[in-house]
């Protein structure tokens, strides 16, 4: 019986896929508990790659059970997408998936109305990835969302989405000027053939989570997003509409806090961002290009370029207060092999002064100029290396550093995209 939480200690992308998959070999259970399909979890079996997206990571691993808990946004179209296309892939869910009654159902007017209002914007946008994420849980909140157990119920799902529809018709012509206009019949009919094809999945998983683990199970919480981009300690308003820190696990699933024995941050050996905001560490020279070349820096949802920029330990030290994170997955070490100089961020100067904490004004953040320290780099090709002690001194020097730095302990470092690519230091379980 325990339970641990995976979550991104930065602004997403840290590689949470690949580590939840190699995680899900010691636990019984894999939990999503926030975000939608924004999120997009890679994991690299044997060189052949899944990209993940409401389907917890712990799918490619044929006995374990996997749950989309309530916090999650879940658009059906994407999910059966998603389903059909591991189906394709040899993987089998009978059984073993299973999706929150309460989760919120995305509709098609929520990512129409994200779409344009990010459109409006223009040069302020977020860099939202379209999915309709915001307006979906900006429905949840003002209490006319429209809840997975609602499909089930021909005639409260028809009352709850002529209200949604009419009020999202309402805002698209009064509020935004547009010319688009939702048909609620039509998304009636396709919806509740979503309801169908996801029946055999639809579950109360707030009971049988609790059920799992009282009955000995070990459960993984795997976080969406990272904690940057919460929407109550990230860089507000650049940030996702979830709670991506741990808190974020427990209301997102119904497992209660006195249940957590371990929270596991994962994160990369620097630092990268997709979308707009504030990004105190990033480099617009060629060793931020470097390592968005050599760590193929590009989103999994969306295939933008992302921002690349040296590790930021002031911003993984405020994620570590957060979330109580006492491990911390360190990925993409092989991607600084060969830079001569490594660096990170261990303060920041504002205004004259220096700051060790992550503001929470925007202008502050913006304003902010990192203070460094510098490390030697390696030459030696580290992918196959795993064992730690053979890493050479001058990665163990940079280890040492950020572990000291953050008051954690590693369990995991990861050295390659493939399962076979890392070291396993401690088991969380
Ligand atoms: P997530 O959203 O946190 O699951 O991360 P993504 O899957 O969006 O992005 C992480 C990317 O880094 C993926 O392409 C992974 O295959 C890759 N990756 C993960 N760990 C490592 C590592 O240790 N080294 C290298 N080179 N790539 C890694
Ligand atoms: P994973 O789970 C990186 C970012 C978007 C945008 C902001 C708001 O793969 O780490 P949203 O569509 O959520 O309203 O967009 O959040 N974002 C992510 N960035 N990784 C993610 O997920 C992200 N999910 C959302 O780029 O800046
Ligand atoms: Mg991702």
């Amino acid at each position: 019986m325990s339970c641990s939480v995976i979550l991104g200690a930065q602004w997403g992308d840290e590689g949470k896929g690949k580590i939840v998959d190699i995680l899900t070999e010691q636990a019984d259970v894999v939990a999503r508990s926030s975000g939608g399909h924004n999120a997009g979890h890679t994991v690299v079996i044997k060189g052949e790659k899944y990209i993940l997206h409401l389907i917890p990571s712990g799918a490619m691993h044929p006995e374990k059970l996997n749950i989309i808990g309530n916090g999650v946004v879940v658009d059906p179209k994407a999910l059966i997408e998603e389903i059909v296309g591991l189906e394709k892939k040899g993987i089998d869910f009978t059984g073993r998936l299973f999706i929150s009654k309460r989760a919120h159902v995305i509709m098609p007017y929520h990512g129409l109305i994200d779409r344009i209002r990010e459109e409006i914007k223009g040069s302020k946008k977020i860099g939202t990835t379209g999915r309709g994420i915001g307006p979906t849980y900006a429905d949840k909140a003002a209490r006319n969302g429209i809840r997975v157990c609602d499909l089930y119920d021909k005639e409260v799902f028809r009352e709850k989405l002529e209200q949604g529809v009419n009020e999202a018709n309402f805002l698209l012509d009064k509020k935004y000027g547009s010319d688009e206009k939702i048909n609620a019949d039509d998304i009636y009919t396709e919806y509740l053939e979503y309801a169908e094809r996801i029946r055999p999945y639809v579950k109360e998983t707030t009971y049988l989570i609790n059920e799992l683990y009282d009955s000995g199970k070990k459960v993984m919480m795997e976080g969406a997003q990272g904690t940057l981009l919460d929407v109550d300690f990230g860089t507000y308003p650049f940030v996702t509409s979830s709670n991506s820190t741990a808190g974020g696990s427990c209301t997102g699933t119904g497992l209660s806090p006195n249940r957590i024995n371990n929270v596991v941050g994962v994160m990369k050996a620097y630092t990268t961002r997709v979308g707009s905001g504030p990004f105190p560490t990033e480099l617009f020279d060629e060793d931020g290009q470097r390592l968005r070349d050599v760590g193929h820096e590009y989103g999994a949802t969306t295939g933008r370029p992302r921002r690349c920029g040296w590790l930021d330990l002031v911003a993984a030290k405020f994620a570590c207060v957060v979330n109580g994170i006492n491990y911390i997955s360190l990925t993409k070490l092989d991607v600084l092999t060969g830079m001569k100089t490594i660096k990170a961020c261990v303060g920041y100067k504002y205004k004259g002064e220096t700051l060790d904490t992550f503001p929470p004004e925007i202008g502050a953040l913006e304003g902010c100029e990192p203070i460094y320290k510098e490390f030697p780099g390696w030459e030696e090709d580290i992918t196959k290396v795993s064992n730690y002690d053979d890493l050479p001194e001058n990665a163990k020097k940079y280890l040492d550093y950020v572990k000291d730095f953050l008051g954690i302990k590693y369990n995991i470092v990861s050295v390659g995209t493939d399962r076979e690519e890392t070291m396993i230091l401690e088991d969380v379980f």
